[in-house]
């Protein structure tokens, strides 16, 4: 072993210093090149930021944390595609912050799920999914109905947003609170959901 070698086998700061610049180098390898791919950066044909409803709705999805059973990413395998639709690319998820593409299916794959059922299916199963598929252990959301959505909120979201890149209107952001107003917790994961996957499946 050169003397070189074994000072740095054996001096373990130096070997951590060693250590870290490998793993730096290796993660700006990984990172850089994606800041900087169209492919990964630009929404995908037909994919725009969420309206006023729709966002208020991913909200909902986050913090009643339905990610820990529904992923939203469809992998590029048949028995995914024949079950789910088209597989899932990166730019369909330019507006998601964070994404929700999860990995945890106790219930099946959400990417593609917008139109796939009606309204109301959606609203009787959110309510008690047992009364449209028996053998569900998925927990009942009923009382989202009671919450309503907060107008002003939303709007500061859009702006905020807004200044991140997404191409929210001034009138889009202007109309988000009489756009949400009435709604409650319930319509808007609806809208949220029904609004999935549109881009890719042609619905
Ligand atoms: C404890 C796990 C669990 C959680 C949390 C959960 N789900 Fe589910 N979900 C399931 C299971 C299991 C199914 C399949 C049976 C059924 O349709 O009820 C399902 C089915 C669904 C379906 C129908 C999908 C299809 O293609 O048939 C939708 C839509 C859905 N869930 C939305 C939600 C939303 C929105 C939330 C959060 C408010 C949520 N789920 C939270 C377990 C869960």
């Amino acid at each position: 072993m050169s003397s070189g070698h074994k000072k740095l086998e054996t001096n373990i700061s130096l070997m951590a210093v060693f250590i870290i610049i490998a793993i730096s180098l290796g993660g700006l390898v990984e990172i850089v090149p994606l800041i900087f791919m169209d492919q990964v950066r630009k929404p995908a044909e037909g994919v725009v930021p969420y309206p006023a409803l729709e966002l208020a709705g991913r909200d909902v999805f986050v913090h009643e944390g339905c990610y820990n059973c529904h992923s939203q990413m469809i992998r590029p395998f048949r028995s995914e595609t024949e079950r789910y639709g088209p597989y899932s690319v990166a730019g369909e998820s330019v507006y998601d912050r964070p994404f929700q593409w999860g990995s945890k299916r106790t219930g099946p794959d959400l990417a593609r799920v917008g139109g796939r059922y009606s309204d109301e299916w959606h609203y009787i199963h959110l309510t008690n999914p047992r009364d449209v598929v028996p053998e569900s252990n998925m927990p009942n959301y009923g009382w989202l109905k009671e919450r309503m959505v907060d107008g002003e909120i939303v709007q500061k979201k859009m702006r905020a947003l807004n200044s991140l890149g997404d191409p929210y209107s001034e009138e889009d952001i202007a109309a988000a609170p009489s756009v949400v107003e009435g709604k409650n917790e319930m319509d808007a994961v609806i809208a949220y959901l029904q609004s999935l996957g549109h881009a890719r499946s042609g619905r």
